[in-house]
């Protein structure tokens, strides 16, 4: 949530800013600006709305060999061109940017600021102007930067100019993510490698309460005690043309189209030199000694660990639960005694699953993270870590960290299951290359699935999908998907259930989409519905071979039953996704969301 750049070096830095975040827009673009500093001082240059409409401000001011940019999701104060980031203090002599939420910027404000005037709502014009009056105050601005970080209660990244020093960028850190990226007679910052991917693939990972002193041949990394850091720089694995859309006309298009090569990719990182697919030892030991497992997410990461509880009770015979992250920490359900606590999320960073994970970590529980991005946060903090290895999905909406987290879970549940001596009754490696065949008969079936989008959900202001058993999870994530980019009101259901009162809101037709690939529910998602279209509903039904009526709009190929979320879910993420299309919606960035979910 909010993406931060810096560069400092012997080149113009705008087109590398401005180029930084574009390939951060994901994490927030309700406004965006840069300020860059030479020899005619600070020039600040920001606007509501995307990159975009900053590049047309640019004019021959904006240049000079030191810089800092940010792209924002706005949590205090509405998208404008006032809210938007770098905020400077009143001399203009500091300029900061800042991602994150500082919790207790109220009370300093009333405490140390209350003869300052303020010129927006956000809480990042309190840190730089307390900066300022500390160096006002006669300390040097190292120290005022640091006793300030010192202050700040809450998560923040933040890069800072000095306009009476060219020769430093002011870099620090705790709990938003930040890197520094290291080249040849210049440096930069970035909140994800992605960023600065074209100048460099070296960086130096910081951690919380660090800062940095960013300069054009060296960076000095201290903790808020003055205490210098050394930490060695690693290569980024990134390829550049991961991040690139290709001839895709947007990134959730690739990223759908990508999953059955995911699935493929997963089941080689887990096969071992005797081609089983497994985990590592520590991570078959930690849910061995488990009594119960407790998956934490939120959003589509949470939809994927209800398939994991899944798969975890029904391969392994493992009593799981599924919590949403933010509800986890204020509610706390009472805990089995020796509980492992599995952290689903794409971007490893979301800040509700780490304030679960700090908790539980201080009551003394085993932790597991599986996440997409390695080094992450939450894969940092937790004990053990399983990768997703989709390569970065840059679409706000998640699709194919969906189903390789599904994926992964079931080659855990797997394992999990063997460990016990418990007999799998199937060929993990046999069933998920059935389901990677699968999910390429459906994404090469995409005029179908845009027919369908069209006939049921062009015009439509609400939709519901309902199924039963794990067809129900999928329901969830199909609505989340068609709520979030195309902003048709949507619900999943469990098909049972609509009778217990929503089924109010069935009129002459009103959409519902039905997930049938479970034969011991297939007669009753089947009578719920008849129940629906007998009060006008438009039925759009999914099935899958073996289950199918010839009634079905869709039906899918074969796959075992256990895993039928991983191929049910493609079409509907497709349906989505040309809804959305064609009712002009912009597809990957959805109104009001951000990718990394950094606020709590
Ligand atoms: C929806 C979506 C979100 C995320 C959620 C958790 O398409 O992407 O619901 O799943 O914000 O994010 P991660 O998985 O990064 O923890």
């Amino acid at each position: 949530m909010c993406g931060i750049v810096g560069y400092i070096g012997q080149r113009n830095a705008t087109e590398i800013l401005i180029e930084g975040l574009r390939k951060l827009e994901y994490r927030g673009y309700d406004s965006a600006g840069i300020a860059l500093l030479n020899t005619n001082g600070v020039h600040v240059f920001k606007e509501k709305g995307r990159i975009a409409a900053l590049e047309e401000l640019l004019d021959e001011t904006a240049n000079g060999t030191i810089g800092i940019g940010h792209t924002r999701w706005a949590t205090h104060g509405e998208p404008s061109r006032l809210n938007a980031h770098p905020h400077q203090s009143a001399s203009e002599r500091f300029t900061l940017v800042h991602n994150g939420v500082i919790e207790n910027y109220e009370q300093l404000k009333k405490a140390e600021l209350s003869d300052v005037d303020f010129v927006s709502e956000t809480d990042t014009e309190v840190v730089v102007k307390l900066i300022e009056k500390k160096v006002q105050g006669g300390k040097s601005v190292e120290e005022a930067f640091r006793s300030t970080l010192e202050q700040l209660h809450g998560s923040y990244a933040i890069a800072m100019l000095d306009a009476d020093n060219s020769d430093v960028i002011y870099v620090g850190k705790n709990k938003s993510p930040l890197l520094v990226g290291l080249g040849e007679g210049f440096n930069v910052v970035a909140s994800d490698a992605m960023a600065m991917l074209q100048v460099t693939n070296q960086f130096v990972e910081l951690m919380d309460q660090e800062i940095v002193l960013v300069t054009r041949d060296f960076c000095r990394i201290k903790k808020l005690d003055g205490t210098v850091v050394e930490r060695k720089p690693f290569t980024a694995e990134l390829d550049a043309s991961d991040i690139e859309k290709g001839t895709y006309p947007n990134y959730m298009l690739k990223e759908i189209d990508e999953q059955p090569a995911v699935v493929r990719r997963i089941i080689s990182e887990y096969r071992d030199e005797d081609g089983v697919i497994k985990v590592e030892d520590s991570v078959r030991q930690a849910i061995k000694e488990a009594d119960r497992l407790y998956i934490i997410a939120a959003g589509t990461s949470y939809h994927a660990g209800l398939v994991g509880k899944q798969l975890f009770e029904h391969i392994a015979g493992i009593p799981t639960e599924v919590h949403i992250a933010s509800e986890f920490s204020y509610n706390m359900p009472l805990v089995s005694k020796k509980p492992l606590f599995i952290f689903i999320s794409q971007s490893g960073e979301t800040a509700d699953s780490r304030a679960v994970l700090v908790h539980v970590k201080k009551l003394g529980f085993k932790t597991l993270t599986v996440t997409n991005v390695p080094g992450s946060t939450l894969s940092r903090e937790a004990d053990h870590t399983l990768l997703l290895y989709a390569g970065p999905e840059i679409a706000v909406a998640s699709t194919k960290a969906y189903t390789a987290q599904i994926a992964v879970l079931a080659i855990t549940a797997a394992d999990a299951a063997v460990e016990r001596g418990l007999e799998v009754k199937m060929d993990l490696t046999q069933e998920l290359s059935i389901v990677a065949n699968a999910m390429q008969t459906l994404v090469d079936e995409k005029e179908k699935i845009e027919a369908l989008a069209t006939n049921y959900l062009q015009t439509t202001r609400n939709a519901f999908y309902i199924g039963r058993a794990v067809d129900y999870y999928v329901c969830l994530e199909a609505a989340l998907k068609l709520k979030e980019i195309s902003y048709v009101q949507a619900e999943g259901f469990a098909g049972g259930e609509l009778k217990h009162g929503t089924i109010a809101l069935i009129e002459k037709d009103t959409p519902v989409i039905a997930i049938a690939t479970q034969s011991h529910v297939n007669g009753a998602i089947r009578s719920n519905v008849k129940e629906v279209v007998a009060r006008g509903a438009k039925a759009l039904i999914v099935s899958m071979e073996g289950l199918e009526s010839e009634d079905d709009q869709l039906v899918l190929p074969e796959v075992n039953d256990l895993l039928t979320p991983l191929v049910s879910v493609i079409p509907l993420q497709l349906l989505a996704y040309y809804t959305a299309l064609h009712r002009g919606c912009d597809v990957d960035k959805p109104r009001n969301l951000a990718k990394s979910v950094t606020v709590e």
